[in-house]
């Protein structure tokens, strides 16, 4: 879901660089009551452009960043030296102009900026991929991501708008909410947490099921970028088939080995017994023609 998405919003911002980015540069004069989220890609956006920040509601000047957040930030050329990004327990806000202290539950935060949020004592058993380190911004707000079977949630449903690679739009509808991740998710109807689904059972949005992958058709299926995984029944039956393909060559192969041999052995028998019948029949031509020499030679003898 994230990274195609994330595409779509390049590619946006590729095509429409300047209905985005305030154009005034570093010096000029500007006000923070401007800085707002673009409507369709809920962009931060402020009269001052990409590498600046707005200094004060009245009088205000753009000056240059003090911060970034990532480590490669929109709208600077790789030659320019970037803001630094800020330490661990710190963030940096949307307009980058210096880093701050992560924010304890219940205070405010900038919009889907879970990471502006402390961490809760217990961040090792709520932490998953659909927060930060156990904490959310939701509702402007930093919450724990502690809510569990049964109990009452709050979500932010947010459909981001973008023009699609064929300049078609293209909405992508999230919903993010504090229950407990991956195990529930938050009715929408009840606004109470609810076990996720498994794989193969009827959804409706990503966040009902355990894989946090609803497809087109309403299932809940692996996520198109999750590597497949092979079961271990898959890696015995693997083995076996090749163990028997092996053991069905080698039978195969003595069979036919016999049967050569076979065949050898009665060509030679057949040459053998050939032999020893014209053997045979060479004595008993002998012993005929040595009986007719003694026969004529007694008769001979008695004349
Ligand atoms: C803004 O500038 C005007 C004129 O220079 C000045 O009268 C006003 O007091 C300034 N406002 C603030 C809040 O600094
Ligand atoms: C999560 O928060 C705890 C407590 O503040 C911190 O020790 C830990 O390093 C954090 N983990 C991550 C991945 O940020
Ligand atoms: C979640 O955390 C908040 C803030 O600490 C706390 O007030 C609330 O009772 C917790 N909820 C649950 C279900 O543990």
């Amino acid at each position: 879901m994230n990274w195609p998405l994330f595409l779509e919003v390049t590619v946006f911002f590729g095509a429409f660089p300047l209905a985005f980015c305030g154009s005034v540069v570093q010096g000029g004069s500007c006000s923070t009551n401007n800085n707002r989220l673009d409507s369709s890609s809920r962009r931060f956006l402020s009269d001052c452009d990409d590498e600046t920040f707005c200094t004060a509601v009245a009088n205000g000047t753009c000056e240059f960043r003090q911060c970034r957040r990532d480590e490669f930030p929109f709208g600077f050329q790789s030659s320019e030296t970037l803001p630094p990004l800020c330490s661990v327990g710190q963030f940096c806000p949307d307009e980058g102009s210096e880093c701050k202290n992560l924010a304890p539950v219940g205070q405010s935060c900038q919009f889907s900026r879970d990471d502006q949020c402390m961490a809760p004592n217990n961040w090792a058993d709520l932490a998953s991929n659909q927060n930060f380190n156990g904490s959310l911004c939701l509702q402007s707000t930093c919450v724990y991501a502690n809510a569990s079977l049964g109990q009452r949630c709050m979500m932010d449903t947010t459909t981001y708008v973008d023009l699609g690679p064929d300049f078609k739009t293209f909405a992508n509808t999230i919903t993010r909410h504090n229950c407990r991740t991956p195990q529930f998710y938050c009715d929408t109807d009840h606004l109470q947490c609810l076990p996720t689904k498994s794989m193969g059972l009827s959804c409706i949005a990503d966040q009902e099921c355990r894989s946090f992958s609803c497809d087109p058709s309403g299932t809940c299926t692996n996520p198109s970028e999750m590597p497949i995984k092979v079961a271990s029944w898959q890696y015995a039956s693997v083995i076996a088939f090749v163990l028997a393909a092996m053991t069905a060559t080698v039978m195969m192969l003595v069979v036919i080995h016999k049967r050569i041999r076979l065949r050898h052995y009665s060509e030679l028998r057949g040459y053998y017994e050939e032999q020893l019948s014209l053997r045979r029949s060479m004595f008993a031509l002998h012993a005929a023609a040595a009986d007719k020499y003694e026969d004529e030679k007694s008769s001979v003898n008695h004349d």
